[in-house]
């Protein structure tokens, strides 16, 4: 039996990737660039709009990082975020874990407190206006060297204790996770959580190394360990989760039709996947619409709808009272409906 819109928008649920950098909807662009007289390449949001046709990630992330210029004061990155939690809110969402690239912002000269308080800012707010609750993830950005994630982390040290976890993001390709083995032992050392962008565009490979040399607690899309029996075995025994991105996959060629991503077939082989919506701005979509149009191109079950939302508190960060009373949210909501 096919699954309704309404039951999957209001289930309750967890964003796990989701860059906030990527949530930057090109009204809010236009509206800090006049604010901030930052200019900004495009004549109009339609103009925007349009210019967002992506054959791979790469494409994506050189209009991503130039849109992030527009980002100044605290007062942006509060109200970036904020924008973001209401849009959560509304699709049913009660908790993210929400990435930010410190690098981009500390690389054109901004300090790195600016990012992280406004963001903090901005999570403070959305738990006192819609009771999200929310972490905050920092990743490296993997184009760039080793050293500049350890300047980032040493930069992170008055935070750390708000700071639940590291990243990888960025161009992945020639950009192996062993790159940063040093920088995410020092993270690990620290009490953080390691998560890494792998299986993107990259081969099953970066995975095993993402596995094998960063101990990661999660990994961030993974589509492409499909490619390795094996592997799959290992993500199924170690109940690893994998925070997996439709409509991105769609948007950065990663599948080249919304009927063949791979989201049902993951959940058949048993592998814990999620649904997020990785950069909502940029890809058409937030993560209900995540949910949604995958439900609808690939068959997923009310019960598929029910996995993914329980493995989004379960495969979090989050304590394991509050998982167990997320999860028993989720399974009164299904016994309602
Ligand atoms: N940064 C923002 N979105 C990303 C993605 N999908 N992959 C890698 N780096 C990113
Ligand atoms: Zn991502």
């Amino acid at each position: 039996m096919s699954v309704s819109e309404a039951f999957i928008r209001g289930i309750p649920k967890a964003e796990l990737h989701l860059h906030i950098e990527g949530s930057l909807e090109p009204e809010l662009m236009f509206a800090l660039g006049k604010r901030n007289k930052v200019d900004i390449p495009f004549q109009s949001v339609e103009e925007v709009r349009a210019a967002y046709a992506f054959s791979n990630l790469q494409d994506f992330l050189d209009i991503y990082y130039q849109g992030a210029n527009v980002l100044q004061t605290e007062a942006d990155f509060q109200a970036l975020a904020l924008a973001y939690f209401e849009r959560l809110h509304a699709d049913g969402g009660v908790h993210a874990e929400i990435f930010f690239d410190p690098e981009t912002h500390t690389d054109r000269g901004l300090p790195f407190s600016v990012a992280i308080d406004g963001l903090l800012a901005g999570m403070k707010e959305a738990e006192a206006k819609f009771g999200i609750s929310s972490k905050l993830i920092m990743c490296f950005l993997r184009h760039l060297d080793e050293e500049s994630s350890f300047r980032t982390l040493k930069a992170a040290e008055p935070y750390l204790d708000r700071i639940a976890g590291v990243g990888l993001d960025s161009s992945e390709k020639g950009h192996p996770p062993s790159k940063f083995a040093r920088v995410f032992a020092a993270a690990k050392e620290r009490g953080l959580k390691i998560v890494a962008h792998a299986g993107e565009e990259g081969p099953p490979a970066y995975v095993h190394e993402a596995l094998d040399i960063l101990h990661v607690d999660r990994i961030d899309h993974g589509n492409r360990a499909l490619e390795d029996a094996a592997l799959v075995q290992r993500l199924v025994k170690e109940g690893m989760t994998l925070t997996v991105c439709p409509l991105s996959n769609l948007k950065l060629c990663v599948v080249h039709d919304l009927k063949d991503h791979p989201m049902k077939r993951m959940l058949d082989l048993g592998l814990k996947a999620t649904c997020n919506s990785d950069d909502p701005a940029y890809f058409g979509g937030y993560v209900g619409d995540n949910y949604v149009r995958t439900a609808q191109a690939v068959g997923l079950t009310q019960a598929d709808i029910v996995t993914l939302a329980k493995n989004s508190f379960t495969g979090s960060f989050l304590d394991p009272a509050a998982i167990a009373k997320h999860v028993a949210a989720v399974d009164a909501y299904a016994v309602a409906h």
